[in-house]
């Protein structure tokens, strides 16, 4: 295992399992590493068919003998050489990633996971629970919490710039799943859209899981009980394809989440709204370097990303003037180097600064799932207000 000593000198070596040719969210993360330039990619098994994991791998310039033919090769093959991977990013398809971080945390790795952390309740509590065991780290890529804008909001509630919240608006629309696109070749919504792959959540489990994070992120407020509705429009489809959530928060604040992956003229609608008893929130990941505060009977103001009177947290996680846009990448590029900052703490024993703390891990992906497991649970007993299990 490699020392904190030769740590100081060199970008953490990172492995990929998944983001192979043509997939999505493996790409992005290749994107984020490279911003802050706190990651190497050195090693991966990159697609489920390993002759195009090596041929990808070759593409991208990883050499031969640490392009894997799956991810136990992947271990074995990491874990004795003397320059081996610190970290996994697995950004394969939900049901793959238990096995997989489990695998790699037994073998001493640090672990960043894509969400849902996994597809049932009970693997999520065994991986929290390996993690919280271990001495490593356990990232889970909840994006939109690596926005600036974000951090702010979250800040503003703390200090009670709105009050006591009242209210939660959060709603995840998108529209690519309007028909039935799985049965037309489409990989990424096939497996989106089969329970043995997905996990007993559609849309939930896709996009609900990054909703309610952020609600709960930037309100700091845990769900007390919570009450759903899903439903499955496109004819054939075996898990919902829009969800409509109630929750009732500790302290009397209500919740209203909406998820849908048939919400025709969205593309990537997630926006939040927060209403206090002194003011009012609004922020959306489409205009994400604005954010609108409204304080009882005064004029709304935009606070706009890069501005010098933002708390630490957002300026921290601001690389460019106001009025230059930043978005997507960059927040996902703030998650990564929270992520190498978490790690580099924990192996130095010492406290992470800034950019490093209220990073999402294990404990998040577990309330995520927890959450699904709930919305779940609620729907086929009617609508009946149930309780998370972690929150
Ligand atoms: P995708 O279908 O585009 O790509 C999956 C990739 O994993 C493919 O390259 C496939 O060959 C590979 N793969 C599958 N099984 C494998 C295995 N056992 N070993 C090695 N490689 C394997 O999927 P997509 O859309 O990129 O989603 C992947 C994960 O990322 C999902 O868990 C999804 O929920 C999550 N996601 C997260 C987002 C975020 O904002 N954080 C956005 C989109 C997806």
């Amino acid at each position: 295992m490699t020392g904190a000593d030769d740590l100081a000198r060199r970008r953490l070596r990172l492995g990929m399992v998944g983001g192979g040719e043509g997939a999505y969210i493996g790409g992005i993360h290749r994107f984020a590493t490279r911003l802050d330039n706190a990651f190497e990619l050195v090693a991966g098994a990159f697609d489920v068919r390993p002759e195009r994991g090596h041929a990808f791998a070759e593409s991208i310039f990883i050499a031969r003998d640490r392009s894997y033919d799956d991810y136990r090769a992947m271990v074995e093959g990491e874990k004795n050489r003397p320059d081996r991977i610190d970290a996994v990013a697995i950004c394969t398809p939900n049901h793959t990633h238990f096995p997989i971080a489990k695998a790699f945390l037994e073998a001493g790795f640090d672990v960043i996971c894509e969400k849902p952390m996994t597809t049932t309740l009970d693997d999520a509590i065994a991986l929290h629970d390996l993690a919280e065991a271990s001495s490593r780290f356990v990232g889970v890529t909840y994006t939109y919490c690596g926005y600036p804008l974000i951090h702010h909001a979250r800040a503003m509630v703390a200090r009670g710039d709105l009050g006591a919240i009242r209210v939660v608006q959060v709603e995840y629309p998108l529209e690519w799943m309007a028909t039935a696109i799985e049965a037309e070749g489409n990989a990424q919504a096939a497996w989106r859209t089969d329970p043995k792959l997905s996990g007993r959540g559609g849309s939930i489990g896709d996009i609900g899981t990054h909703a309610y994070h952020l609600a709960g992120f930037v309100t700091g407020l845990k769900a007390q009980s919570l009450s759903a509705d899903l439903a499955t429009f496109v004819p054939g489809r075996l898990l919902d394809d829009n969800a409509h959530v109630m929750i009732r928060y500790d302290g009397g604040a209500r919740g209203l989440l909406w998820s849908s992956q048939v919400a025709i003229g969205c593309s990537n609608g997630l926006r939040l709204r927060v209403f206090g008893d002194k003011g009012s929130l609004a922020w959306a990941q489409e205009d994400p370097n604005t954010l609108s505060y409204t304080p009882l009977g005064g004029a709304p103001e935009t606070i706009k990303r890069g501005r010098e009177d933002l708390v630490p947290a957002a300026k921290v996680r601001s690389r460019t003037p106001p009025g230059h846009p930043e978005g997507y990448i960059a927040a996902f590029a703030n998650l990564y180097a929270g992520f190498a900052e978490a790690i580099r703490a924990r192996r130095e024993a010492r406290a992470p600064s800034e950019i490093g703390c209220n990073v999402p891990t294990s404990a998040d992906g577990l309330k995520g799932v927890a959450f699904v497991d709930a919305v779940v649970d609620s729907h086929e007993a009617g609508g009946h207000w149930l309780v998370p299990r972690f929150v």
